[in-house]
């Protein structure tokens, strides 16, 4: 039985590869777009050009939040092209979005849905949203697989990974809902790299899908390349959608999670606390260490890149 998941999105190549996996491999109730990579007008019209090139009609596209909750939005056209979506020329899709809010969408599913998964690969605004909305929803959601953040580096600034950096206050809504928590951040994703070979694989798959995912591939590994000396575009949102469906894809550790929302250098950052202690084990005061807060995420240590490319070429051959 596969899992029941909304994919929240900004694509975004990353995302489209996201929804690729996703659309084969959980049962997708829905996807739901926010603003991200590029603002929420393009991303809703390239998640509806993803659904339609890849034939996946008939699951329902919500746009939600087209700004973050405090600060000011801000966008990745250096990375994902001005349209979001740039490289192949992909036709203009027949499916239409609903005529619901994303917000509502999500609050409706969770409420006829049991276990329901959220799989969100963009800023959380939309997720922080529902859950400010209808506080409840917390225990309505199974729980939440989650590209952003990073254990070490970022991207955005040497702190911050772009997701959390584009609204960390959506960030700290998430991390402190209660909800179960499984963040895929940047300290693996960056090892999972759509180098040359790997697309040469893509291509060998034969079908006119996989000719547009090694087009989009091109184009997002050549600006990777460019602006971080990559080798491969990082396939850093397919990754939360791998982390529910085969465990041996991540390895992950528990450990508490907090969203830096003043620092002057650290703005957007994921603070996790990766020291391997029990709170209790730190006696209060009169000592070096400060007393850790209790585990809040499973947060990526480990990658396995080549049962990654397995999983999603495999998927890729199933398309038309
Ligand atoms: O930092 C990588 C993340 O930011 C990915 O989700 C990518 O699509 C962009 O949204
Ligand atoms: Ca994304």
């Amino acid at each position: 039985m596969s899992i029941a998941a909304i994919i929240d999105c900004d694509p975004g190549h990353d995302d489209a590869m996201a929804i690729l996996l996703g659309a084969r491999t959980l049962d997708v109730k829905g996807i739901t777009t926010v603003h991200g990579n590029v603002p929420l007008s393009l991303t809703t019209l390239n998640a509806r050009k993803v659904v339609a090139f890849a034939g996946l009609n008939g699951v329902p596209i919500a746009a939600g939040m087209d700004r973050p909750l405090v600060r000011e939005a801000i966008h990745a056209p250096e990375v994902h092209g001005q349209s979001g979506l740039d490289g192949p020329e992909l036709p203009e899709p027949a499916v239409a979005i609903v005529d619901e809010h994303a917000v509502e969408f999500i609050k409706r599913t969770a409420a006829e849905v049991d276990d329901l998964h959220l799989v969100p690969v963009g800023p959380l605004t939309n997720v922080a949203a529902a859950l400010r909305r209808y506080p409840q929803l917390a225990e309505r959601i199974a729980q939440i697989s989650l590209m952003g953040g990073s254990l070490t580096f970022g991207n955005s600034t040497p702190a911050a990974e772009f997701n959390i950096w584009a609204d960390p206050d959506a960030a700290h809504v998430v991390f402190t809902s209660g909800i179960p928590i499984k963040m895929i951040g940047l300290n693996v994703t960056r090892q999972v790299g759509a180098t040359p070979e790997r697309r040469a694989q893509v291509r060998r798959i034969g079908n006119e899908t996989a000719r547009i995912v090694a087009e989009l591939l091109d184009f997002y590994s050549e600006r990777l390349k460019k602006l971080f000396g990559l080798k491969g575009g990082s396939m850093h949102d397919p990754l939360a959608v791998a982390a529910l469906i085969d465990s041996d894809v991540l390895r992950f550790e528990p450990m508490h999670v907090s969203i830096e929302l003043r620092g002057e250098h650290t703005y957007g950052m994921t603070l996790c606390d990766y020291r391997h202690h029990e709170p209790s084990d730190i006696e209060a005061g009169g000592n070096g260490i400060l007393r850790g807060e209790p585990a809040n995420a499973e947060v990526a240590i480990g990658v396995n890149d080549d049962r990654f490319w397995e999983l999603f070429l495999d998927v890729l051959t199933t398309y038309p």
